[in-house]
């Protein structure tokens, strides 16, 4: 009996190291040296998580970076910081909230008149368990955070992106595979996980199409997994739920800094124009996720997008 405890015990023990060093050395790191003097960089959300280690990532290669935040006080701490551990005086914060179109409007004007360039766009920030709450321009709050508001502010900021070769980066999520749009109910709320798993798929559709699009230009998209990563994307759910998730996370998943890598990688690496439209896991092209493979759904989802952040181009 002792024997068969300590035999099981081994078993589950050697499982567990096996899943942690599986996960470590499959992690996607960027390796590359690519120097951003010169060159500017806008991420969303960049005040926490893997925003934030994407910013400080550019900011150490040398960039201009914009951090886009809603919350001044956590923008302008994550400023200074990012600006005390590179010696980077040229970081930013600018102030919008991407549960409003009115904000992301007034931040993209100040961004079009204030920058001359701009190299870099990450559509990071993200936010998951908000409920049945609607915004001010009626949609459910998950959707337009996620996905809705960086639609519109790469729209507004494509005139600026063309004027030098440049990427835009789309953060998605593995949860995509699972997703299943309809046009007709695009923005019914059905539960948090839904609206999560669908602003996820939609940043691929938008993707997808946002490279066709922009083929014969010098813009090209990447959408990505990050991985699953101990930051503060788990804030809203209940306490229990989220300390069990953060230490197993913590056990086996990604850090900060090593979910931020593939994000990292698109936006810089050498040579990636030719997988514009592609999506990226662990800084490495992966098959599109079926629930992504329909043109068509691409195509629909945009003008169905253009419709309802109100865009006449
Ligand atoms: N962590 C994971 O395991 C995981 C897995 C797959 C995909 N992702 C994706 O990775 C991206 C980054 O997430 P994370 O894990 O780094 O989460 P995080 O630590 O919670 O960071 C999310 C960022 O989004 C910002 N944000 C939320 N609502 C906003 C709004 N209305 N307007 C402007 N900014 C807003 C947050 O700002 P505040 O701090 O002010 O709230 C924060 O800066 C998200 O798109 C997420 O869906 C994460």
């Amino acid at each position: 009996m002792y024997l068969e405890i300590l035999l099981a015990t081994s078993c589950t023990a050697l499982t567990l190291v096996s899943f942690k060093l599986y996960i470590k050395v499959t992690t996607g790191l960027c390796k590359s040296q690519v120097c951003l003097k010169g060159k500017t960089a806008l991420i969303t959300g960049a005040n926490t998580g893997i925003g934030y280690e994407t910013a400080l990532d550019f900011a150490k290669r040398g960039a201009r970076v914009i951090l886009a935040c809603r919350d001044e006080k956590r923008a302008r701490q994550a400023c200074n910081q990012i600006m005390k551990e590179t010696n980077n005086t040229d970081v930013v914060y600018k102030l919008v909230d991407l549960a409003s179109f009115k904000s992301v409007r007034k931040f993209a004007e100040d961004v079009n008149n204030t920058e001359e360039r701009l190299d870099i766009l990450v559509n990071n920030a993200g936010a998951g368990r908000l409920g049945n709450q609607r915004t001010e321009d009626d949609l459910p709050i998950i959707l337009q955070i996620n996905y809705f508001s960086h639609f519109l502010l790469t729209n507004l900021l494509l005139d600026l992106l063309k004027k030098n070769p440049s990427r835009i980066v789309n953060v998605s999520a593995i949860g995509a595979k699972l997703g299943n749009i309809d046009i007709k109910t695009l923005t019914v709320y059905k539960g948090d996980s839904d609206q999560y798993i669908t602003s996820k798929l939609c940043q691929i559709l938008f993707t997808i199409e946002l490279s066709s699009r922009l083929q014969n230009t010098n813009v090209t998209s990447y959408s990505l997994h990050p991985g699953v990563i101990k930051t503060e994307i788990f804030r809203n759910l209940e306490a229990w739920k989220r300390r069990l998730i953060l230490f197993l996370i913590e056990i086996f998943y990604k850090t900060a800094p090593e979910g931020a890598q593939t994000q990292i990688y698109c936006a810089i690496e050498n040579g990636l124009e030719k997988y514009s439209g592609q999506h990226f896991h662990d800084c490495k092209v992966v098959s599109r996720y079926k629930s992504a493979r329909d043109p068509e759904l691409a195509k629909a989802v945009w003008e169905e997008s253009e419709r309802i952040v109100g865009l006449t181009r």
